[in-house]
C-alpha cells in the first residue's frame, strides 16, 4: 500500500508517521501512539467517543483521514489537565456526576472545551447543538449539560454549586452527593478498557459470522485465509478442545459453530493474525458451504405446530405459569373486563463500548483472561470449560466497562481471545466492530402480550389474565428468567386477588434475547400501565385514582402471592409525583401540537431470588500504614461501585472515603461477588463489604481496647483515628497494635440475603422490590404524528439513597433509556437479519431528546438493606415507555399499542382516534 509521511503536533509534541491513503486519526493516536483515552465507539463516526480537537475544531478522529494531518495541532484529553491540575470541564464533570461508565467522557469533553473556546457564554441550546452528535447510554445527558454550564461559570468565576436532590439527613459519608473517585481517571482518558489494552508480540483476532440465519454447517475450507498475509492461525470448532458449547445458564451456544447456524451473528470461524485488518480480511477468504434451512424469524411462527425445529429439544425455550387465586370467578365478580393486545420489539443495548477481550498466557501457563463483563466468575468457569482446563488455571479481570446495562453477562469474546492465546502462546485482542457488536450479542425479548383485566365499578382489580409470547431468540441466554419476570411482573405494582398468567419464550432464528435493564419487565409494564389507563377510564377513574385503589402496600399480596412486610413506597411515589405535577400548568394545545400528561408506576424485584444462591463475599483489608482496601468480585458497568462502597467503608471505619481503594472483579484476588445484574450490588456486595469493615474495625477495636483498658464500645473511629475520651491513635497505629497481637487486618465476609422460594412455592420469591411512579409531560404533533418529552417527573423509593448523586444519576440515565425505548428504538429484523446495525440507523436519544427530568428520591428503608438502601439500577426505565404512551393518549386521543411510538404509528393510532385528532 503507498505510504506517505505527515508532521503535525499532537498535545504540543510533534508527531511524525508513516500513513496510508485510509489511515485515520484515530488509529494514529490509538494504536500507534496509545493514547488510549480517545475511544473507538463505532469506528463510523456516529457515536462521538472518538472526539479529539484539530486546529481548534472538534472532530470524530476515526473518520478524519490522517492526510488532512500536515501541520496540524491535534489536542486530546490526555493533553487537558496541566501540571496535575485537571481542566475546568474536567473538574466539573466529576464534581456534578457526569462520569458514569466514563466511555464516553473524554470525547463528551473535547466538544466541550471547544464548545467553551468558541463561546464562553453557552446557552442551554448551544450545548446541545455541541453535543448532539456525543451519545452518552448511562447518564441520560442531564449532568453533561449541568457540568459545562458549571464550567462555563467557573470560568467567569461564579461557580455553579452541584445540584443536589433533597435527602434525608446524611450519615457520616452514607447519605452524601460525593462525587467518584473514578471519575478523575476518566475525565483525564487514564482509565482503561479491554480495547486499550497493548501487550509485546500481540496478535488481533477476528470472527467470521454465519451467512444464513439457520443453515446445515457442511464444510468450513480456511485452507486459502491460512496463506494470507500476516495470519498465524485460523480455528474452527474441532480446535476447540473442551466444551463446544457455552451458555451462562444452559449451555446451547456453540463457541465456533459445528453441525448448524441458527443465527447469522453465530461464529463460524476465528482468525488469528499481525493486526486487525489482516485479521479481518483473512475472514473473507474463508470458504463455508451451507444447506440453508427455512427461517423461524418469530415467536409466533416458532410456536405453530409445523414450525421447523430449531434446537433437537424443540423450540420451546421455557413455559412459565404464575397463578393466584380463581382467575374465572374473579372475572365473573368484574363490572368492566377490557381486553387489549401490546407488542414490544427486539431492542439493543447500545452500549458506547463495543466488545472487547484480551487473553495472554502468564509465566506460570495461568490464561489471563482482562475483558469488561458483568459477570467475571461466569466468564472463568466458560472460559475453563471451553479450553478444557481447570477454573484455577484461568484468571479473569475485570477491566473499566463501557456501558452494559444487562447485554454484557454472555460470552461474547472472552472465550475466542482465550482460545486464541491458549493455541499460539502469545497474547491476544479481540474487538468487535459495532455492526459485530450490535448483530451478535443478546437483545431485549421482543413480546406479544394479549391482557386482559376485570375490575368492579369501584375501580378495583379483581382478575387479570395476560398470555405472553416472547422472541428469546437462537440459544437460551438467560431467557427463561427474563420472561419469568416478564410474567410475574404481568399484574404490574398492583394486588390483584385472581391472577393467571402464561408465558412460552420461544427460540426462533432472530439474535439471541437476554437480560437487558428492567430484565423483562419493561415489556410486561407497557401492557398493564396502559390497561390501567383503559380502564380508569371506563371506570371515569383518574389515572392517580385506579392505581391508589390497587396499589401495593405493607400487606400486600404480589401476584405471586407474596405478602409484602415492608419497605413499600409505592404510595408516596403517586402522592410525591402528583404534587409535583401540580406545580405546572395545565397542557394548552399549540396548533397542531396537542400536549398532555401521562403517569406509569413499577416495581421491580431487587437481586435474584427465586431460590438462586444470591450471595456476595467481600474483603476490607487495612495495612499497617492505615490504607484501607476493598476486594469484591462485583462488576462496576457505570453504576457507582467506586463511590458506594467507599462511602460504606468509610461509615464503619471514620476515614476519608477516597483514600479506599477498591478492587474489584479479579477472580484471583477477589471473592465472588455473584452477577451484576437485578439491581442487586449495592444491596448484597454493599452488605458483605459492610459487615467486613465492621468485622475490620472489630479487630482494631479488640486490641486499641485492651491497650487502654476500655471496653471496645467506647472507642470512636473517625477522621482516621480511633478515639476515646481524650485519648487518641492513629488507624495506622491501630493496626500496628492489632498486627502485633496477632489480629488479622484483613477481613472476610459474606452476605447472603432473606431465603427466597422459586416460582409457583409458598412463600418469598424475592427478598426487596424498589417502587417507581413517573409522570411524562408530552407534546404529539397531530399532523406528522412526531412526539416529544417536555418533561418526566420520577419518583422512587429507594429505601436509601447512599449517594443521591449517583442514585439521581441512574434515574435520569434510565429515563432518557426509557424514551428511546418509547419513541425511537426497534431493531428491524427480516428473516432473521438485523437491518439496523449501526448507530445512526439504530437510534438511541441524543443531548437533543432530553426534557426535563425531576428526580424524586422516596425512603422507605428495607430492613435488610445496607443502611435501608435497596437497588435502583433497573427501575428508572421501567415506567418510562407507559408514562409517555399513556401520555400521547390523554394529549391527542391516540391509543399505541406496539413501542416505539413512531411518527407513523402515531398517526395510525390517530386516525382510529377521530375526532380529538384533527389541527385546531
Ligand atoms: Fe456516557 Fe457511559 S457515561 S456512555
Amino acid at each position: 500500500m503507498p505510504t506517505d509521511r505527515v508532521s503535525f503536533y499532537v498535545n504540543d509534541e510533534l508527531c511524525e508517521v508513516e500513513i496510508g491513503p485510509h489511515t485515520t486519526l484515530l488509529e494514529i493516536l490509538r494504536d500507534r501512539l496509545h493514547l488510549t483515552g480517545t475511544k473507538e465507539g463505532c469506528g463510523q463516526g456516529h457515536c462521538g467517543t472518538c472526539t479529539v480537537i484539530v486546529n481548534g475544531k472538534a472532530v470524530r478522529s476515526c473518520t478524519f483521514l490522517a492526510k488532512r494531518l500536515e501541520g496540524a495541532r491535534v489536542r486530546t484529553i490526555e493533553g487537558l489537565a496541566k501540571g496535575g491540575e485537571l481542566h475546568p470541564v474536567q473538574r466539573a464533570f466529576v464534581e456534578h456526576g457526569a462520569v458514569h461508565c466514563g466511555f464516553c467522557t473524554p470525547g463528551a469533553i473535547m466538544s466541550a472545551v471547544a464548545l467553551l473556546e468558541a463561546n464562553p457564554h453557552p446557552s442551554e441550546e448551544d450545548i446541545k447543538k455541541a453535543l448532539e452528535r456525543n451519545l452518552c447510554r448511562c447518564t441520560g445527558y442531564v449532568r453533561i449539560i449541568r457540568a459545562i454550564e458549571a464550567a462555563a461559570q467557573a470560568q467567569r468565576a461564579m461557580p455553579l454549586p452541584p445540584s443536589i436532590p433533597e435527602i434525608k439527613p446524611p450519615l457520616r459519608t452514607v447519605g452524601r452527593p460525593l462525587p467518584r473517585p473514578d471519575a478523575e481517571a476518566k475525565v483525564k482518558g487514564e482509565a482503561l478498557f479491554a480495547a486499550d489494552l497493548y501487550f509485546d508480540n500481540m496478535l488481533y483476532a477476528a470472527v467470521l459470522r454465519s451467512a444464513y440465519a439457520h443453515a446445515r454447517l457442511l464444510k468450513v475450507d480456511t485452507s486459502r485465509a491460512k496463506s494470507m498475509p500476516g495470519v498465524v492461525a485460523v480455528l474452527t470448532a474441532e480446535d476447540v478442545p473442551g466444551s463446544k458449547v457455552h451458555g451462562v445458564s444452559r449451555p446451547d451456544w456453540p463457541v465456533l459453530a459445528y453441525d448448524k447456524v441458527r443465527y447469522v451473528g453465530d461464529a463460524v470461524a476465528l482468525v488469528l493474525a499481525e493486526t486487525e485488518a489482516q485479521a479481518r480480511a483473512a475472514t473473507e477468504a474463508i470458504a463455508v458451504e451451507y444447506e440453508p434451512l427455512p427461517v423461524v424469524s418469530s415467536p409466533e411462527e416458532a410456536i405453530a405446530p409445523d414450525a421447523p425445529q430449531i434446537h433437537e429439544g424443540g423450540n420451546l425455550l421455557k413455559h412459565i405459569e404464575v397463578r393466584r387465586g380463581d382467575v374465572a370467578a374473579g372475572f365473573a365478580s368484574a363490572d368492566v373486563v377490557i381486553e387489549r393486545e401490546y407488542r414490544t420489539p427486539t431492542t439493543e443495548h447500545a452500549f458506547l463500548e463495543p466488545e472487547a477481550a484480551v487473553a495472554r498466557l502468564d509465566e506460570h501457563g495461568t490464561l489471563v483472561l482482562y475483558v469488561g463483563s458483568q459477570i467475571p466468575f461466569a466468564d472463568r468457569r466458560q472460559v475453563a470449560a471451553s479450553l478444557g482446563i481447570p477454573e484455577e488455571q484461568v484468571r479473569v479481570v475485570h477491566t473499566w466497562v463501557g456501558g452494559a446495562f444487562g447485554g454484557k453477562e454472555d460470552i461474547a469474546g472472552q472465550i475466542h481471545a482465550a482460545l486464541g492465546a491458549w493455541v499460539t502462546h502469545r497474547p491476544v485482542k479481540l474487538v468487535y466492530s459495532r455492526q459485530e457488536s450490535i448483530i451478535s450479542h443478546p437483545k431485549r425479548h421482543a413480546t406479544v402480550i394479549r391482557l386482559k383485566t376485570g375490575a368492579r365499578r369501584d375501580g378495583r382489580l379483581v382478575a387479570l389474565e395476560a398470555h405472553i409470547l416472547g422472541d428469546t431468540g437462537a440459544y437460551a441466554s438467560l431467557g427463561e428468567h427474563v420472561m419469568t419476570r416478564t410474567a410475574t411482573h404481568a399484574a404490574g405494582p398492583y394486588d390483584v386477588p385472581n391472577v393467571f398468567i402464561e408465558c412460552n419464550a420461544m427460540y426462533t432464528n432472530n439474535p439471541p434475547a437476554g437480560a437487558f435493564r428492567g430484565f423483562g419487565v419493561p415489556q410486561s409494564n407497557f401492557a398493564i400501565e396502559s390497561q390501567m389507563d383503559i380502564l380508569a377510564e371506563e371506570l371515569g377513574l383518574s389515572p392517580f385514582a385506579i392505581r391508589r385503589i390497587n396499589a401495593l402496600r405493607v400487606g400486600g399480596t404480589t401476584a405471586t402471592g407474596q405478602v409484602l412486610r415492608e419497605s413499600v413506597g409505592l404510595m408516596e411515589t403517586i402522592d410525591r409525583v402528583e404534587a409535583e405535577m401540580a406545580k405546572y400548568p395545565t397542557p394548552e394545545p399549540n396548533g397542531e401540537w396537542r400536549r398532555g400528561w401521562g403517569i406509569a408506576c413499577a416495581y421491580k424485584n431487587v437481586g435474584l431470588g427465586g431460590g438462586v444462591d444470591d450471595s456476595a463475599g467481600a474483603v476490607v483489608e487495612i495495612d499497617e500504614e492505615g490504607n484501607v482496601s476493598i476486594y469484591t468480585g462485583a462488576a462496576e458497568v457505570g453504576q457507582g461501585l467506586p463511590v458506594i462502597l467507599p462511602q460504606i467503608v468509610a461509615e464503619e471505619l471514620g476515614v476519608d472515603y477516597r483514600q479506599v481503594k477498591v478492587v474489584l472483579g479479579d477472580t484471583a484476588l477477589t471473592p465472588d461477588g455473584g452477577p451484576t445484574t437485578a439491581s442487586r450490588q449495592s444491596f448484597i456486595t454493599g452488605n458483605a463489604v459492610r459487615r467486613a469493615a465492621i468485622q475490620a474495625r472489630e479487630s482494631l477495636s479488640g486490641a486499641v481496647a485492651e491497650a487502654w483498658d476500655v471496653p471496645p464500645a467506647m472507642l470512636v473511629f473517625a477522621d482516621g483515628q480511633v478515639r476515646a475520651g481524650e485519648r487518641t491513635m492513629s488507624l495506622a497505629e491501630a493496626a500496628r497494635l492489632a498486627k502485633a497481637e496477632g489480629r488479622s487486618l484483613r477481613a472476610h465476609a459474606s452476605y447472603t440475603p432473606p431465603k427466597t422460594v422459586p416460582l409457583g412455592q409458598p412463600g418469598d420469591m424475592h427478598f426487596a422490590f424498589g417502587y417507581a411512579t413517573q409522570a411524562a409531560e408530552v407534546e404529539v404533533n397531530v399532523r406528522t404524528g412526531e412526539v416529544r418529552v417536555r418533561r418526566v417527573i420520577a419518583a422512587h423509593d429507594v429505601g436509601r439513597a447512599l449517594n443521591p448523586i449517583a442514585v439521581s444519576g441512574q434515574i435520569e440515565g434510565g429515563v432518557v433509556m426509557g424514551i428511546g425505548q418509547a419513541l425511537l428504538e426497534e431493531l428491524v429484523l427480516h428473516q432473521g437479519v438485523p437491518q439496523n446495525t449501526n448507530l445512526r440507523t439504530y437510534r438511541i436519544p441524543t443531548v437533543t431528546d432530553v426534557p426535563e427530568i425531576v428526580p424524586i428520591l422516596v425512603e422507605d428503608p428495607a430492613a435488610d438493606g445496607p443502611y435501608g438502601a435497596k437497588g435502583v439500577g433497573e427501575i428508572p426505565s421501567i415506567p418510562t415507555a407507559a408514562a409517555i404512551i399513556n401520555a400521547i393518549y390523554h394529549a391527542c386521543g391516540a391509543r399505541v399499542y406496539r413501542l416505539p411510538a413512531t411518527p407513523e404509528r402515531v398517526r395510525e393510532a390517530l386516525s382510529a382516534a377521530g375526532a380529538r385528532s384533527k389541527p385546531a
